[in-house]
């Protein structure tokens, strides 16, 4: 996250092939072993001996934060119930799942991505696990141990000698950056005939979906030499255009950077979006005709880091939250309109889209953000933590802006059918939080229902606007739910489709993935697929057709 600028690839690597196939640049990196190398680990080694407290519990790499290993394809899971034939396909969901133990502080953010995959076919379904082959994993490999910064480590002083520590090694050439130090562990999306997973401080990586269902890693996306920033884990595909919209943001100015890219995968001029601090933008919306960027107080802050002992990212809560409104096709950022409301976080949006003189985003508001809740020591409660399901309204004809909260906490990983991105619908299908990472059910809203007031309602149950509550039972907790259409794009209802998520018992040690219908939510799944390993709880999740699968397997 540091390291946000991905510097441009060498011209004399030596790339197998040349350097792309279909426009993937293959990940060769040249790290060095050396008496360097060893200088700097023992350098390393006293910094943490003499700064560092290793006692501490590290939560997030316990208990089913613990990493698994690969998994090669394993056929014929039992399945009860039945797997209707839409889900016919590969349901994958990404997350952090370290290769090597850290040096010294680990953020849940750090760990390396391992995509886990179940792959459904004609009512049968198998499942697999794979690292994502990242220049990082792949050097981490080479030297047998954990070499590049963590946010784990960004806190206080030790922070400051940590990532003196990454430049040595960068400046040096024991670590090679050519093709940026991202996890790819967040996200993954679909689009011009490839699946894509990423990480918000690096490029694109291209994973292929086998036939059998196994994840091959082909290598990162640079959109022929025009990408030279950071690309979001959250890019937006309009299913009406087939464009695809996306951002980076960066610690040195242009802090934001806006990017298009047509349906056939170029990748248009950058359009710098200024604000006034780096911060981290998670996520963005678009609508018919606008972008809308979110600059909400989430500062790096470095100086702050090592005078007040903070983690490097925080959050101030007087400062308010902003929101730009830009044309989507605009050229550069004249056009932009500023929007204020009171200060918050916001990780994830649902979706926006535009009714009259206002553009409407549906979105997961946090009223303040600690982000040392996810990192180092259990944090069990959601004390002083509130997300909840709020619609915000951006006037541009007169140029104000409103908000109105429609759930109760704690809400997160919001998802919508995908056929509305960036056009008006109806259904929101997010996942009820009990503690800061664990998810105990599944939530279906109502746009056109009515929310109970703020003071009848302390928490997510059925009524007013909670159409349907997927509850997983004591001990049990799931991930982000995709929707799945029975039939895609406006043929059929908006929620006539099921949910696909994976679930964990903790009793058991058992994990599943569980198959929902969206239209009845009932109690009862359409289908439970026995896993024969255990997955951790991971971050976002995404479901590739079977019409996507045989399109990308031409690469
Ligand atoms: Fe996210």
């Amino acid at each position: 996250m540091v390291e946000l600028e991905v510097k441009k690839k060498k011209k004399n690597n030596s790339c197998n092939n040349g350097g792309t196939v279909k426009g993937i640049v293959t990940v060769n990196p040249k790290p060095n072993k050396g008496l360097t190398s060893k200088l700097i680990d023992w350098f390393e080694n006293v910094i943490v001996k003499l700064m560092y407290d290793s006692s501490q519990h590290q939560h997030y790499l316990s208990g089913n934060f613990t990493s698994v290993p690969e998994t090669p394809p394993i056929k014929d899971l039992p399945v009860m119930g039945y797997l209707p034939e839409c889900l016919n396909g590969e349901f994958v969901r990404v997350g952090s799942n370290s290769k090597f133990a850290p040096v010294a502080g680990y953020h849940w953010f750090d760990g390396d991505g391992m995509v886990h995959g179940v792959r459904i076919k004609d009512g049968k379904a198998t499942y697999v696990s794979r690292y994502v082959k990242t220049s990082r994993l792949k050097q981490e490999e080479y030297f047998g141990g954990s070499k590049f910064l963590k946010v784990g480590d960004l806190k206080g002083l030790f922070g400051l000698f940590m990532f003196s520590i990454q430049t040595l090694r960068d400046k040096f050439k024991v670590l090679d950056f050519s093709y940026g130090n991202g996890t790819a562990n967040t996200a993954l999306v679909y689009h011009h005939g490839k699946l894509l997973v990423l990480h918000e401080a690096d490029k694109p990586y291209v994973l292929k979906v086998l036939e059998d269902g196994d994840l091959q890693t082909l290598g990162m996306l640079d959109y022929d030499k025009r990408l030279a920033h950071t690309f979001t884990a959250h890019p937006k595909v309009d299913p009406f255009t087939g464009e695809m919209f996306t951002f980076g943001y960066s610690l040195s100015p242009p802090y934001v950077t806006y990017r298009v890219i047509s349906k056939d995968g170029f990748m248009h001029d950058q359009v710098p979006i200024t604000i006034s601090d780096p911060i981290m933008m998670h996520d963005f919306a678009i609508t018919q005709n606008y972008a809308i960027f979110m600059d909400l107080p989430l500062y790096f802050k470095p100086k702050e880091m090592v005078m007040e002992n903070k983690l490097i990212l925080s959050f101030d809560a007087t400062k308010k939250a902003r929101f730009g409104v830009l044309p989507r096709y605009a050229k550069d950022e004249l056009l932009i309109k500023w929007f204020e409301l009171p200060s918050c976080y916001i990780f994830h949006n649902a979706n926006a889209w535009e009714e009259e003189d206002e553009v409407v985003l549906i979105t997961c508001r946090l009223d303040n953000i600690d982000m040392n809740m996810i990192s180092g020591e259990i944090k069990k409660k959601l004390n002083h933590f509130r997300t909840e399901l709020y619609e915000l309204r951006f006037n541009l004809k007169t140029g104000l802006a409103s908000q109105r909260k429609l759930s109760a906490s704690a809400l997160e990983f919001p998802r919508i059918n995908e056929s509305y991105t960036s056009r008006k619908q109806r259904y929101v299908y997010g996942t009820r939080l009990d503690s800061i990472a664990k998810i105990s059910g599944i939530v279906k809203f109502d746009l056109n229902a009515e929310p109970e007031s703020d003071d009848e309602k302390t928490c997510i149950e059925i009524g007013g606007n909670v159409q349907g509550l997927y509850d997983l039972g004591p001990g049990r907790f799931g991930s982000e739910a995709i929707f799945v259409p029975k039939v895609p794009g406006f043929d059929s209802e908006e929620d006539d489709g099921y949910l696909i998520f994976f679930v964990h018992n903790e009793n058991s040690e058992k994990s599943e993935v569980h198959v929902i219908d969206a239209k009845t939510m009932s109690a009862d799944p359409i289908a439970v697929i026995h896993l024969p390993c255990r997955v951790p709880y991971g971050f976002h999740a995404f479901f590739v057709t079977e019409e996507q699968l045989q399109e990308q397997a031409e690469l």
